[in-house]
């Protein structure tokens, strides 16, 4: 027998599982039991009426301790991770847009992309270093190059503020990147932006697993989603293709509420 025929193939574990999840909030549970997988290279839409839970899961993804866990667990690559803190997590290619960036004040756009490359290389990164690659995305991300020079979400406009986490997104090479509604209060030409943002990111890393948190069919048209996923009250209650983020967007959430 060649060495070939007898080794054993162990297909590699998904990029990320969620198995179970139940968390809370303040003491309130929020999560109740949610099972979703992202394979590699694929785009998983969330929908789901406010107040579902969508930003809890992201920020339990990320490992924010305001949210606990009580039940269940987050596997990437197939090691569980639920108790990592977010920096681990981060380093490890979790990455998380969020829905409302924070505006750091005094903090230029270039400094804290540093701070975040360099954490995410385990190497310190020159100044020059990242103005290069940032120079180098803005322009495939057809953004301003005076943009690397503000303050970070300082007076940006929302399309801003989104292009910006993308830029993020691009330059820290994440293997899974969680986008929470990063379309919401987008113009159709923005959104478009971003969703092109996303497709210029996974050309070069085929392999991005993302996560898409959005209202819009629009968004999960231009994302290519593979299946969407619907949240209602902390629990999925359909999940589908393409075809169920049309048929929500255009029925609404209201046959699914309790
Ligand atoms: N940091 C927080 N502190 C208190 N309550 C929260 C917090 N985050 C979320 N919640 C509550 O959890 C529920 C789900 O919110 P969220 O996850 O933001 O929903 P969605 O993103 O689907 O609109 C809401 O009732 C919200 O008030
Ligand atoms: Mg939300």
């Amino acid at each position: 027998m060649s060495p070939e025929s007898d080794a054993v193939v162990t297909p590699s574990p998904p990029l990320l599982q969620i198995v179970g999840l139940h968390a809370s909030v303040e003491g309130q549970p929020i999560l109740k039991g949610i099972d979703l997988t992202v394979e590699a290279g694929k785009v998983h839409a969330i929908m789901g009426p406010n107040g579902s839970g969508k930003s809890t899961l992201a920020n339990v993804l990320l490992g924010n301790p305001a949210y606990e866990v009580t039940a269940g667990s987050i596997l990437f690559h197939g090691e569980d991770i639920t108790s990592w803190p977010t920096d681990v997590r981060g380093k490890a290619g979790i990455f998380l847009a969020f829905q409302d960036p924070e505006s750091i004040g005094g903090v230029p756009v270039i400094q804290f992309l540093r701070q975040a490359l360099s954490a995410r290389r385990g190497t310190d990164m020159s100044v020059l270093e990242v103005r290069m690659m940032m120079i180098e995305w803005m322009d495939k991300l057809g953004m301003d190059p005076a943009f690397g020079e503000r303050h970070l979400n300082d007076g940006f406009s929302g399309g801003e503020k989104k292009r910006n986490e993308i830029l993020q997104m691009a330059l820290l090479e994440p293997e899974l990147a969680i986008l929470d509604e990063t379309d919401s209060g987008l113009d159709v030409d923005a959104l478009r932006t971003v969703a092109k943002g996303v497709h210029t990111v996974r050309q070069e890393r085929p392999e991005l697993g993302v996560l898409v948190i959005s209202h819009y069919q629009r968004m999960l048209e231009e994302l290519d989603a593979d299946r969407v996923h619907l949240l209602v009250d902390g629990v999925i209650a359909a999940e589908g293709g393409p075809e169920l983020g049309a048929k929500l967007e255009s029925e609404g959430y209201d046959a699914w509420r309790s």
